[in-house]
């Protein structure tokens, strides 16, 4: 398989598009709240990218996706299309899925929020996938293999009683928006890929508190929960190092190191 390794003036480049996915989600951050719509933290994020950061917000117009950001609230999986007829309610649990194009060079993150007080199922969804995307990313460094990332979030989700969701992977990142190799966050052959410095992907895990299963909806994007059981998901860019990894979207409400060594 053919993973483009980014070194030097690359790896610069994507410091800068990715720092700016992150800022976008700290920067939406205090306008969650009961009543605002989605469709209004859409065009706040892509006022702030376009306006504020001189960036592309890589969702719009992606096949065809009609706007800047992706925000999934309760049952929605990935790829909810904010709507200003959608209100946020206390007790909602949403994701801002934020990807960025700037000079040649994608980023892309996700975080969970939390509309005013959450149950404590919805709030255990959250803190477990965001525990799985953590431990994944402690144990990338050259030589491991791809496999392991989607083995170790498997195990810690399924423990927890929640389940993975097969149908959408992490993914290459650089030049493309979606680069080989796939990153599956369960265990499954991996076509023998090995991480090496220089490698970029995403780790994007989804995880239900239901069954893994999964439906589009009419509008051709919007991914739900089969069961209609909650769903969460956290997403970081990361780049492999010489001796282990560096989170390129990391944001400053996070307490986890921005550089890993683990050899
Ligand atoms: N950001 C998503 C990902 O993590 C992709 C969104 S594609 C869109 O890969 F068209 F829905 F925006
Ligand atoms: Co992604
Ligand atoms: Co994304």
């Amino acid at each position: 398989m053919d993973i483009s390794l980014k070194f030097f003036y690359k790896m610069k480049k994507m410091r800068i598009v990715c720092k700016i996915a992150s800022e976008v989600l700290e920067f939406i951050a205090p306008y969650i709240k009961p009543n605002v719509s989605t469709g209004k933290l859409d065009s706040l994020c892509h006022q702030f990218i376009v306006n504020e950061k001189h960036a592309v917000p890589a969702a719009l117009g992606y096949k065809g996706f009609p706007k800047s950001v992706c925000i999934s609230v309760n049952d929605v999986v990935c790829h909810g299309i904010p709507s200003n007829e959608k209100k946020l309610k206390n007790g909602d649990i949403l994701n801002i899925d934020v990807s960025i194009m700037k000079d040649g060079f994608y980023g892309d993150t996700s975080k969970m929020f939390i509309v005013g007080t959450p149950c404590s199922l919805a709030y255990r969804l959250c803190k477990v996938t965001e525990k799985s995307l953590y431990l994944a990313i402690q144990l990338i460094k050259p030589g491991l293999r791809l496999r392991a990332i989607g083995k170790a979030i498997q195990n810690f989700v399924e423990i927890e009683n929640f389940s993975v969701v097969r149908n959408y992977c992490g993914h290459g990142i650089g030049r493309k928006f979606h680069d080989n190799p796939q990153v599956l966050h369960y265990d499954a052959y991996d076509n023998g890929v090995i991480l090496k410095q220089g490698m970029s992907f995403t780790i994007e895990p989804m995880v239900n508190s239901g069954c893994a299963d999964t439906y589009i909806m009419r509008d051709g994007w919007t991914v739900k929960t089969k069961d209609h059981s909650l769903s969460a998901q956290y997403e970081h860019t990361v780049f492999v190092t010489k001796y282990g990894c560096e989170i390129m979207t990391l944001r400053s409400d996070e307490i986890i190191p921005h550089i890993y060594n683990n050899i």
